[in-house]
């Protein structure tokens, strides 16, 4: 038994939607994946995708993440309302949403699914923010300012606490095999940039994209860093970005492998893509030869 790993396939987009597709039909029939979020807003097609990956892998693993929320062409009052029909629909299709062992004897490991949001600067110490010279704090370009929408009143929780508090049974309980955790959106500063631009200390100056936009206030919260080494986990995969990552830091491997968007494929943003799911976990370890690299 094998563990792979993807994220932001984004099958709304043909081209994505082939790709997974053409994945073998024979080659991981003993495996299992953990797909780590946003295949896609639309149910139909997020159903289509989750179908014919449970019919390739022995198991497959799922946690929603931001564009599974957008309302979009739905009949949902909220975001949070998506977010529990899309776990209904994984539960229907066998997809597992819930921690589970996987394997047998020394090989055997838990994989933990961990439910998140970001945690925006202004929401909390927290959040994954770092300034940026050109940042003017405009997420007009944002698609979830438009398209995800919370229940409102007095006294509601930040969006982040409404999933987090969700991943406390898993805290609590004990774990007798290695633990893989994985959430769509990132743990750590760290891993928004590549391995070249991280030393000790984080590069002074933060640039991430065009037109002020800084990802840093959307990427996540370090509050699921602090639930990723409450349960001990050896490895953890995020997505999100759309930057693949490969990297230890403090004991624990992140590793981060998306599909993203054919333009970001086609200028290099995403790489060492391979041609399928990236392995993770083999015979009871981590895959011989791979080292931090990216
Ligand atoms: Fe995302």
């Amino acid at each position: 038994m094998r563990v792979f790993a993807i994220s932001d396939l984004h099958v709304d987009f043909p081209e994505n939607m082939a790709w997974l597709r053409s994945l073998s039909a024979q080659d991981y029939v003993g495996d299992t994946l953990l797909v780590a979020g946003d295949v896609c807003h639309d149910f139909g097609k997020l159903e289509e995708a989750l179908r014919r990956l449970r019919e390739k892998f022995a198991g497959v693993f799922f946690v929603p993440g931001n564009h599974e929320l957008w309302l979009t062409g739905s009949d949902c009052p909220d975001s949070l309302e998506k977010f529990d029909r899309t776990l209904d629909l994984c539960r229907s299709l066998g997809v597992e949403i819930g921690s589970k062992k996987v394997g047998e004897g020394a090989a055997a490991v838990w994989v933990v699914p961990l439910f998140a949001w970001y945690v925006k600067p202004e929401e909390g110490a927290d959040s994954l923010f770092l300034p940026n010279n050109g940042d003017r704090g405009d997420l007009s370009g944002w698609g979830d300012e438009r398209f995800v929408r919370w229940p409102s009143g007095a006294g509601a929780p930040r969006a982040a606490d409404c999933f987090l508090e969700r991943n406390l049974p898993h805290l609590k309980r004990a774990y007798d095999a290695p633990v893989i955790s994985f959430s769509h959106f990132l743990p750590r500063p760290e891993l928004m940039f590549h391995l070249e631009a991280f030393g000790t200390s984080l590069p002074p100056r933060v640039r991430f994209a065009r037109g002020g936009f800084n990802f840093s206030r959307v990427a996540g919260t370090r509050a699921l860093d602090e639930q990723i080494r409450t349960i001990g986990s050896r490895v953890h995969i995020h997505g999100h970005q759309h930057r693949n990552r490969w990297r230890t830091i403090e004991g624990i491997l992140y590793v981060s492998h998306c599909l993203g968007y054919g333009r970001e494929r086609a200028v290099g943003l995403i790489r060492n893509l391979d041609n399928g799911p990236k392995l993770v976990w083999e015979r009871g370890a981590l895959p011989a030869g791979q080292t931090d690299s990216y």
